[in-house]
C-alpha cells in the first residue's frame, strides 16, 4: 500500500480538537509532573517506575524508558493497534469531525469498526427488548437495580428466539459474517444459516475503557447452564485482558489510588453504584498478568474482594502474587461466608462493605487468620495447634519487619504468654527461623511464596548498587551537593561502570560550572555507559524523596566494600593463603572489628 498521504485528512485540526491529555488519560493514569507536563507509567511497556511523559502544551508524548513516542494519532495507533486512517477516523469520529470518505477509504473501513457497528446496534437492540420484558425488568428490579443503573450500564434482555437478534442485524443492514466474528451469532452446524447466541438472558454489555462495547455478558433466569454466557474471544474482546466496569472504574481507581478487585459483573455494579467507583472484575477467567498491567497503569494498590469460598480463597491467594510481583500492595477483603459484594451492598448496608474494604488485611495477616481460624482458641491444645500452622505461615514472609510484627500479634496465642510476652515472642521467633532455615534448604515448591520470582527484565538491584544510584540521584536533584559527596566518596570509587560513569561526569561538570544542569549532563554522557542510567534516575522521581541521608548511603556502601575484603580475606585466611604473621592477616583482623557495626553480613 502506498504511503498515506497525511494531506488528505485534517491532521492538524484532529489534533487541536482532540486533547492529548484526555485521549491518554483513558488508558494511563497521569499525575502532573510541571505546569504542562505529565508523568505516568508506559502501557506499551513493563515498567514500576514511570517514564511516560506528556507534554500536553507541546501535544506530544514520549517514554523515557521504551522510547517510543509521538501525537495523539500515533498514541491511538499503538495503543488500539490500528493504521493511520483507522486511528484518523476514530478520533475525527469522536471530535464531530466530517472526514471525506472516498469508495477506496470504505473498502479500508476496518473489520474492527464493523463489528463495533453490530456490537452497538445489537446493544440497542437488547435494551430495546428489556424495555418490553416485564420478566427481565422484574428480574432487575428485584436485585436492587435502579432505572438510572440500567442506562449507565447499558443492561438489556434477550429475547427467548433463535432469530431476533438476526433478523435485526438483517434488517440495519449488518453483514452477518461481521456478527458472527463478533460473537453475536453462531453458524448452524448442520445446515446453512445462522442462530443468535443469546437466548432469554440478561444481557450485559462489556465496554472498553473508551467506552466501546466490545463483548456482552448474559446472565440466564432461572438454573439454565452457564449462568453466565460471554461473548467469545474476538478481535475485539480477550477475557484475559478485560476487566469488567473499568470504563466507569478507572476513574474511581486513579482517584482513590486503589483498585478493588470483585467476582462478577452484579459486584461490580451494585458497589459501584453505591459509591464504590474503584471495583472492576475479571470475567470468569482467573486473574491474569495482563489483567494487572491494565490496572498498574491506573494505580499501585489493590483490594481483593473474592467470595469467602473455598474458591474465592484460592484465587485471592493466587492472584496476589501476580500482583506483588507487579508492585502492588495487595490487601484481602474477609466476605463473611456465603455473601459477595452484591449481596452485603444490596443488603442495604453499605457502610458494612465501607467497613471490610478498611479492614481489609495484608496477605500474611489473611493467611494467619485462615489458618488459625480452624482451631478453638479457648483450649491450649487449640492454641498450640493454631500455633504450629501460623509459624508455617511466618516462615514464608519475607519481610523480617513484617514478621516481627506479626510474631508480636501470635504471641498472644501463646500457652505461656500469661507468663510474659518476651517468652511467647522469643519461642515463637525460634519456631520461625528454624523453619526458615529449613525452607530455605529446601528446593524450592512451586507453590510456595517465597519462591516468588523476580519480576523479568531488570535484575533486582543488590543493596550496594541501589545506594549508589540513590546517592546520585540525591546529587542529581540538590544544586549544591555534589563537592560535598564526592569529598567523601571519589567518583572512582564507585563501583558500578555505569554509576562510576556518571560519578565522574557529574563531579567534572560541577567542577566546570559549579553547578548541575541536567540538560548539559546528558549531553556529556550521551552515547557512554551512564546514558541510560541517568534516564533512568531523571524519570524516577521517587530518588528525590528518598529517607536515606547522603552520610547513611555513603556508610552503606563503604560497610559493604569492606565485608566484600573480608570475605575474601576471610577464604585466604581459611585456605591458609595467608598466615598469622601476614599484614594480609592483620587487616583481616582489623577488618573483623570494623565490620561489627550495623552493617555487619
Ligand atoms: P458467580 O457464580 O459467583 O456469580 O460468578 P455472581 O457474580 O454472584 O452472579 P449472580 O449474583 O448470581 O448474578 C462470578 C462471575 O464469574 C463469571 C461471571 O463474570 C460472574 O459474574 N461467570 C460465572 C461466568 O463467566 N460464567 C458462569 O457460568 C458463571
Ligand atoms: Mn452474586
Amino acid at each position: 500500500m502506498a504511503a498515506h498521504d497525511r494531506s488528505r485528512y485534517p491532521v492538524e485540526e484532529i489534533k487541536e480538537r482532540c486533547d492529548l491529555v484526555e485521549t491518554i488519560s483513558a488508558h494511563v493514569a497521569l499525575k502532573k509532573s510541571g505546569a504542562n507536563s505529565f508523568l505516568g507509567l508506559c502501557p506499551f511497556h513493563n515498567e514500576k517506575t514511570p517514564s511516560f511523559n506528556v507534554n500536553a502544551e507541546r501535544g506530544v508524548w514520549k517514554c523515557f524508558g521504551c522510547g517510543e513516542g509521538g501525537d495523539v494519532i500515533s498514541f491511538v495507533q499503538k495503543i488500539d493497534g490500528l493504521t493511520f486512517i483507522q486511528a484518523i477516523e476514530q478520533l475525527a469520529k469522536k471530535a464531530g469531525i466530517e472526514i471525506e470518505r472516498s469508495e477506496q477509504a470504505a473498502k479500508r473501513y476496518s473489520e474492527r469498526d464493523r463489528m463495533l457497528r453490530a456490537n452497538n446496534i445489537a446493544c440497542s437492540f437488547f435494551r430495546q427488548e428489556l424495555a418490553r420484558s416485564e420478566k427481565a425488568k422484574e428480574y432487575l428490579a428485584s436485585r436492587g437495580l435502579s432505572p438510572d443503573a440500567l442506562d449507565v450500564y447499558k443492561l438489556g434482555y434477550a429475547p427467548d428466539s433463535w432469530d431476533g437478534l438476526l433478523n435485526h442485524l438483517r434488517q440495519q443492514r449488518v453483514e452477518i459474517a461481521d456478527a458472527e466474528k463478533a460473537g453475536l451469532v453462531i453458524a448452524r452446524e448442520n445446515s446453512s444459516g445462522f442462530y443468535d447466541r443469546f437466548r432469554d438472558r440478561l444481557i450485559f454489555p462489556i465496554l472498553d475503557t473508551t467506552d466501546r462495547i466490545i463483548g456482552f455478558g448474559g446472565r440466564s433466569f432461572g438454573d439454565e447452564q452457564p449462568k453466565y454466557l460471554n461473548s467469545p474471544e474476538t478481535i475485539l474482546f480477550s477475557k484475559n485482558k478485560t476487566l469488567y466496569g473499568l470504563n466507569i472504574g478507572r476513574k474511581g481507581i486513579s482517584r482513590e489510588d486503589r483498585a478493588i478487585v470483585v467476582e462478577g459483573y452484579m459486584d461490580v455494579i451494585s458497589t459501584q453504584c453505591a459509591g464504590f467507583e474503584n471495583t472492576v472484575a475479571t470475567l470468569g477467567t482467573a486473574l491474569t498478568e495482563e489483567h494487572v498491567n491494565i490496572l498498574s497503569r491506573f494505580t499501585k494498590n489493590v483490594i481483593l474482594g473474592f467470595d469467602s469460598d473455598s474458591a474465592g480463597m484460592n484465587a485471592a491467594l493466587r492472584s496476589a502474587p501476580i500482583f506483588e510481583r507487579a508492585g502492588f500492595r495487595v490487601r484481602i477483603l474477609g466476605l463473611p461466608k456465603g455473601q459477595d459484594p452484591d449481596s452485603i451492598v444490596r443488603g442495604g448496608d453499605v457502610s458494612q462493605f465501607s467497613r471490610l474494604v478498611d479492614s481489609a488485611l495484608p496477605i500474611p495477616d489473611y493467611r494467619i487468620k485462615v489458618a488459625i481460624s480452624g482451631y478453638d482458641l479457648q483450649l491450649d491444645e487449640g492454641k498450640t495447634a493454631a500455633l504450629i500452622e501460623a509459624v508455617g505461615v511466618l516462615a514464608e514472609v519475607e519481610s523480617a519487619v513484617e514478621r516481627e510484627r506479626l510474631i508480636r500479634f501470635l504471641a498472644k496465642y501463646h500457652p505461656n504468654f500469661s507468663t510474659g510476652t518476651t517468652l511467647a515472642e522469643d519461642h515463637i521467633r525460634n519456631e520461625v527461623a528454624r523453619r526458615r532455615s529449613r525452607v530455605a534448604k529446601a528446593p524450592a515448591s512451586p507453590g510456595s511464596q517465597v519462591a516468588a520470582e523476580r519480576p523479568a527484565g531488570k535484575p533486582a538491584l543488590n543493596l550496594l548498587e541501589r545506594s549508589e544510584r540513590l546517592l546520585l540521584q540525591i546529587i542529581l536533584f540538590s544544586d549544591c551537593l555534589a563537592s560535598k559527596v564526592f569529598a567523601k566518596l571519589a567518583p572512582n570509587e564507585f563501583t558500578g561502570s555505569d554509576t562510576r560513569a556518571l560519578a565522574e561526569a557529574l563531579s567534572k561538570q560541577d567542577t566546570e560550572l559549579g553547578k548541575i544542569d541536567q540538560e548539559d549532563l546528558r549531553d556529556r554522557v550521551a552515547g557512554c555507559e551512564a546514558e541510560n542510567l541517568l534516564l533512568d534516575l531523571l524519570v524516577d522521581a521517587s530518588g528525590s524523596t528518598t529517607e536515606y541521608s547522603v552520610d547513611d548511603l555513603i556508610r552503606v556502601i563503604e560497610n559493604h566494600k569492606k565485608n566484600e575484603r573480608l570475605a575474601r580475606m576471610r577464604d585466604r585466611v581459611a585456605s591458609g593463603e595467608a598466615e598469622i604473621a601476614d599484614t594480609d592477616y592483620e587487616e583481616f583482623l582489623r577488618l573483623v572489628r570494623d565490620t561489627s557495626g550495623p552493617w555487619r553480613r
